[in-house]
Formats: structure tokens, sequence, C-alpha cells
């Protein structure tokens, strides 16, 4: 049993490269058992690749990523996809395979020779169908769905994986308000539920203030700011981070921060 003090992860030192371009040098980042958080970020800061780095499906040009405590190198990945499941920002949907299909890949860590396909994973299955609202659309082939249907259909995956520690590039992707919300309240029930320890990527500050504990600002190679969203969520990192004049006031229906964009006089094209 793993000791609840243990992290659920942890990036140590962590210098993350593709070929020809450096995205963090030396990068510490622990991210506490049971806590909600969120990387924002303008586009290209690195929110993507830090979330695959802490998912293993980046590997780091140096340092290292701990999941419970355990150095990901070294493991297998049916032990990680156990304990950890990814939504990547581009999910790849296989061809002719119908939504319960899709939905049921998120078992096949927790199978084997002498453990096949159980009622219990038909049950998560079913219940990560009905969460997500797609139970309907159950015997669609996959690729026949909406942006926002397919969308859902992979939260539905991982949802059905079961797994302690939940990354999410971009969940809300493609989804009106209305599924947006539906999406984030799904995440933070999971969250009060089974304690699930969530990591998210979302370019809505607002949301990502009313749903996070905790906000990582990343920019410039490095983190810009880290802690509770009305900690992070000032004037002066919003002008740093994403060149945005704004001002942050409380959201009249949470109290949580709201950004509000300035606007500049209208110029002539
Ligand atoms: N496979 C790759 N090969 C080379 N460079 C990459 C690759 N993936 C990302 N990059 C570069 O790494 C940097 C960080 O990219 P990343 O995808 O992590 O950004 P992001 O914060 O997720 O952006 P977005 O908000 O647009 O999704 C960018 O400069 C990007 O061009
Ligand atoms: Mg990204």
């Amino acid at each position: 049993m793993t000791d609840t003090r243990t992290p659920a992860l942890e990036a140590r030192d962590l210098t993350l490269a593709y070929e020809h371009a450096v995205v963090f040098e030396h990068l510490d980042l622990t991210i506490e058992r049971g806590s909600v958080t969120t990387f924002v970020g303008s586009n290209g800061s690195g929110k993507s690749t830090l979330l695959k780095a802490l998912a293993r499906l980046l590997a780091p040009r140096a340092g290292s990523v701990l999941l419970d405590g355990e150095p990901l190198h070294g493991q297998s990945t049916r032990a990680i996809a156990r304990r950890l499941a990814i939504l990547p920002q581009k999910p790849l949907t296989p061809s002719a395979t119908s939504v319960r299909d899709l939905v049921s890949r998120g078992r096949h860590p927790h199978q084997s020779l002498l453990r096949p396909w159980t009622t219990t994973d038909a049950a998560a299955v079913e219940a990560a169908l009905a969460a997500t609202g797609i139970a309907e659309l159950a015997d669609r082939d996959a690729a026949s769905l909406s942006g926002g249907q397919l969308q859902r259909a992979w939260i539905a995956l991982v949802l059905a994986q079961e797994t302690p520690v939940v990354l999410l590039d971009e969940p809300t992707t493609f989804l009106d308000l209305s599924h947006q919300l539906d999406v984030l309240r799904l995440v933070r029930s999971m969250n009060a539920e089974r304690g699930t320890t969530i990591v998210m990527v979302l370019h809505d500050l607002s949301l990502a203030a009313r749903f996070s504990d905790r906000l990582v600002v990343l920019g410039q190679g490095r983190v810009l700011a880290d802690g509770t969203p009305w900690h992070v969520l000032t004037p002066g990192v919003l002008r740093e981070a994403f060149a945005l004049d704004a001002m942050v006031i409380p959201d009249p229906a949470t109290g949580t921060p709201l950004v509000v964009p300035h606007e500049p006089a209208l110029r002539s094209i």
C-alpha cells in the first residue's frame, strides 16, 4: 500500500526536449495525492510536453518522474496504466470500432490471461458511458461521432480505466459550454468520490479557476506561477504569461477568480 503522504507524481530536475528544441530545463514539480491541478499557459508553452512526460509518453532528456514514489522508467506500461490514465490532446481514434469497444479499451490494463473480461469490467464501461452522457451512442462507429461526442467517448475510456491518477490534456476542447461544465463537474466528482488525483490542461482561465485546487502557469521554459487560483491569476501574471491586459474579479456564481480582458479602442484596419 502506498504511503498516503507520498506525492502522487513528482518531477525531479526534469529536462524535456525534442530533437531541436529544449522545452524545460531543471523543472521540479510535485502533485499532491487527491488534488486537482491545472496547467495553463500560452500556446507552445509546454503544457502537453509536461503532461506527456508525467505519463512516460515522452522520455525526459534528464531527470526523472516518480509515480507513487517510484520512478516511471523501469515500470511496465501495464503497471503504469493501472495507476495512471492519460487523455492526450490529439488521441488517434481507431477505425471500425464502436464507442463501447473504444471505452472498453480502458479496461485492458486490468485484464490478463488469468483475469479475462468480467462483469466488473462491463459495469465500469457502462457506468463510464452513462456518466459522460453517451450511452445512447454506444453502438455507433466512433469515427462517425461529432467532435464533442468523440471527446466525451475518450473521457469515458479514461473514466473506465479507474486509475487513481488521471491526466487530461484539454478535455473540454470541442465541447459546448454546457458539456464543458458537465466534464469539469465529472472531473471534480471523480476527485471527491474516488479521491482521484487530477492533472489537466485547460485554456479557459476562469473555468480552470472554478474547478481546480491549484493552477500551474507555464511559460518561457519554466513555471511562472504556482498556487491557488486567487494566488496565481493576477494581472501581472496574466501579462507575463499571455501578454494579456485583464482585470480579475470574483465570479458572481462561485467567488473564484474571473478573468475579464480589457478591450483596447477599436483600430481601423
Ligand atoms: N513532436 C514535437 N517535435 C518537435 N517539437 C515539438 C513537438 N511537440 C511539441 N513541440 C514544441 O515544443 C513546444 C511545446 O509544445 P507543447 O505542445 O507542449 O505546447 P502546449 O503548451 O501544449 O501548446 P498548445 O496550447 O498549443 O497545446 C512548442 O514549441 C512545440 O512546437
Ligand atoms: Mg498542448
